[in-house]
């Protein structure tokens, strides 16, 4: 069913509550997400995206109630990933020659994914399309906010900013606006979304955030690809995304570790109530790596100034868990963080190393400090916990 959003638009996507992931297994989702696809209804007809395969046949059903298929002028494809292009397929074997509006990009990996060669319309910032009634559709490539074929689709008259996966929010609210949610759960999904998949973007969205703002185009509504879709003061989430592409932090520090007997588990505490001791002002939080969402995690080290980072060592290296989850880190090319490493042995001892080599690879700086203890720790071994602390807070 379609769902009003301002004058001939509409909201015609999926609230998916159940959903517990996302990007296979990469992001964890806790209060469910939609795929938010739109439909304009104006001289022209005009679908912007669609939603993902598994629920397309529902999708079309739904679609097929409110529009004849064949009045569709327009399809609009902002983005190719399958949770927004997932019902092109099927719908495409209705209507096949309606023309497919996306980037040089989107057509690659439209092809590449569905191997059909569609009415490909390519566009590019700054085109535009007419679609009567006085209104139209001004494009605006997205390279990389988060694939490089990523577009938005502003829409005059309405001043609404289809803006895909931007802005968005693995967060289900069945009011659809932003008003209407809960705002700490909001801000929450939003910054967990900005910060395990857009933080490697943030130059681009700097850049972008920058070009959307000198084009001084009338927002009034920002409708993005998941989550709500924000009509009470939608600058707010472009001032949020200009802060956090900004090298982010807050007066926090982030502990990470996984232990095998507790002595590294132990040293993490330590660490902890030094950083106390020095600066009770700063935010401290501790992980274990196992026992918590590593997306939860990410979003703390992404509000955090520094992190410390602990593994004992097994088998020449750091814990399993912990290589994993330091692949992630790497992965999303935190800037401008210390990080210190710490962790228990029994023999060989390397893990200490090996996380400071691997945190440095991943962009953190390094601090000079680090606690590697033989065994388990006593009293004496935790002197070095205050100089690591010392380094972390300055
Ligand atoms: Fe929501 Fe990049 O897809």
């Amino acid at each position: 069913m379609k769902r009003k959003i301002k004058n001939n638009v509409s909201w015609i996507g999926y609230i998916d509550w159940e959903l517990e992931n996302f990007h296979g297994d990469e992001y964890s989702i806790s209060n469910g997400s939609s795929q938010n696809a739109y439909l304009i209804e104006e001289e022209k007809t005009v679908l912007i995206d669609t939603i993902w395969d598994p629920h397309g046949e529902e999708f079309i059903e739904n679609l097929k109630k409110e529009v004849d298929l064949s009045t569709i002028d327009y399809i609009i494809a902002n983005h190719g990933e399958p949770d927004h292009s997932g019902a092109l397929p099927l719908i495409l074997k209705e209507i096949p020659d309606t023309p497919v509006y996306c980037t040089a990009n989107g057509v690659k990996s439209l092809k590449g994914q569905y191997h059909e060669d569609w009415n490909f319309q390519v566009v590019k910032t700054g085109d535009t399309l007419d679609i009567g009634n006085g209104k139209e559709l001004i494009f605006i490539e997205m390279r990389m906010l988060h694939w490089p074929d990523s577009m938005a689709t502003y829409l005059t008259g309405d001043n609404i900013l289809f803006s895909n996966d931007a802005f968005g929010q693995h967060y289900a609210v069945a009011e659809l606006f932003n008003d209407k949610a809960d705002p700490c759960l909001l801000e929450k999904e939003a910054l967990k979304y900005y910060a395990n998949i857009l933080t490697p973007f943030s130059a681009f969205a700097s850049k972008k955030i920058k070009e959307i703002v000198a084009l001084d185009l009338p927002i009034d509504i920002i409708a993005p690809s998941h989550g709500v879709i924000w009509r009470d003061n939608p600058g707010q989430i472009i001032e949020k995304y200009a802060k956090w592409a900004d090298d982010y932090q807050e007066d926090q520090i982030t502990i990470v570790y996984d232990t095998m007997w507790g002595g590294t588990e132990k040293l993490a505490h330590r660490i902890a109530k030094e950083i106390g001791k020095l600066s009770p002002d700063t935010r401290v939080k501790i992980f274990n790596v196992v026992k918590k969402d590593k997306n939860e995690i990410m979003t703390e080290v992404f509000k955090s100034k520094a992190i410390a980072v602990g593994s004992p060592t097994v088998g020449n290296n750091v814990l399993s868990s912990v290589s994993g989850w330091l692949t992630f880190l790497k992965s999303l090319k935190f800037k401008k963080k210390k990080a210190a490493a710490f962790g228990c042995y029994g023999w060989s001892g390397e893990s200490v190393k090996i996380l400071q080599e691997t945190l440095k690879d991943a962009g953190f700086e390094v601090t000079d400090s680090s606690l590697r203890i033989n065994w388990d720790p006593e009293e004496s071994d935790y002197e070095m916990a205050k100089e690591v602390a010392k380094e972390l807070v300055s």
